[in-house]
């Protein structure tokens, strides 16, 4: 059933393809392509395709059985509403499939060439698809490079696929804003350094943050996590066309180590010019540094919280920290 799915899947994706090719209606999407700055060359790459504005494209291609019919809605790629109509899940959207890593297209996300609706769409879930553990171009990068020096986190689809145009090959994107714990054990199977790099607004810099929350019980010794922020209102696909390749290598080697952030963001919201303030952060900052998996990352945050409250009492602030772990 599931390698069926997944041939599926497929030939949906070379559906998509050959859509964005010929049919008659997909200059608009081509035209967009360009406008984005994206070359033939990398659209084929990321064989990225066209859902045609139709409500049957895809219904009227595949649903050649009522078996196949079936297949289709399980797979979300055709939905049906209370009327028992179906028609196709995505319509005249720019098609980008995610393949898990293994290399099986197991989704796709699609991208609005115009303002209104929903920017994207994810396929939702489904017995193949499970957003919460996959990554965006992680199967691309894995296969380009023998070895991940460092792995980039970004938002979007459109940061990946900009990076790899101008040969940052190594970018993958969490489908939707949240980078999960699972996400992040699965790259710690490929790379000793991850590199967050969200967007320069509110959303990127609150996913940065809870990101950071989802890595402390999962981050191994060895491996560190870094956030690399950008300007206001740039992102990774907006950065490397402004900046281009070698600039932004340099931010990124110069990306903030996670303790870095920690602390900084820490500090913002506890003042520690007072007896208090110092209270109020080791208070805030205990309960998150019991759940850091790898004994030196915690111990490296438990000298700095010493640092920062003044107590060099690092010994004693271990014992409390035990004894909590112990507890719970
Ligand atoms: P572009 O405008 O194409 O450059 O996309 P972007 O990736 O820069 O989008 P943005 O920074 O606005 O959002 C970041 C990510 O959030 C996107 O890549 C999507 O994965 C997700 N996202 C944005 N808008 C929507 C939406 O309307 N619905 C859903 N489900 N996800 C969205
Ligand atoms: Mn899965
Ligand atoms: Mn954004
Ligand atoms: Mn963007
Ligand atoms: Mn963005």
């Amino acid at each position: 059933q599931k390698q069926d799915d997944f041939a599926l899947m497929e030939q949906v994706t070379r559906f998509f393809q050959h859509q964005l090719k010929h049919h008659k209606n997909s200059t608009n999407a081509i035209e967009y392509l360009k406008q984005r700055g994206l070359s033939g060359e990398i659209v084929k790459q990321w064989e990225i395709g066209y859902a045609p504005a139709e409500w049957d494209a895809v219904l009227s291609k595949f649903g050649t059985s009522s078996e196949r019919v079936q297949q289709l809605l399980e797979l979300k790629l055709i939905t049906q509403n209370d009327n028992g109509k179906r028609y196709d899940f995505f319509r005249d959207r720019i098609m980008f499939p995610i393949r898990d890593r293994r290399g099986r297209v197991v989704g796709f996300g699609g991208r609005v060439l115009t303002d209104g609706g929903p920017k994207y769409l994810n396929s939702p879930e489904t017995r193949i698809f499970h957003k919460g553990h996959e990554l965006f171009g992680f199967y691309q990068a894995k296969n380009k490079l023998r070895q991940l020096d460092y792995v980039m986190v970004v938002e979007g689809y459109m940061d990946v696929v900009a990076l790899s145009q101008f040969e940052i090959n190594n970018a993958t994107a969490a489908l939707g804003t949240a980078t999960t714990p699972e996400h992040l054990s699965l790259l710690m199977r490929s790379t000793s350094t991850i590199v967050c790099c969200y967007d320069g607004d509110r959303a990127g810099r609150d996913a940065a943050w809870r990101a950071l929350e989802n890595a402390l019980p999962v981050l191994k010794d060895g491996v560190s996590m870094k956030f690399l922020f950008l300007p206001d209102g740039e992102d990774p696909d907006t950065m490397v066309r402004s900046v281009g390749k070698e600039a932004l290598e340099t931010l990124i080697q110069q990306a903030k180590p996670l303790s870095h952030f920690f602390f900084e963001s820490m500090l913002k919201q506890h003042q520690v010019g007072t007896p208090e303030g110092k209270l109020a952060l080791k208070t805030a900052v205990k309960p998150l540094i019991e759940k850091v998996l790898g004994d030196n990352q915690r111990a490296l945050l438990e000298e700095e919280l010493a640092k920062h409250t003044g107590e060099y009492d690092r010994f004693r602030l271990q014992q409390d920290i035990r004894l909590a772990q112990s507890k719970s």
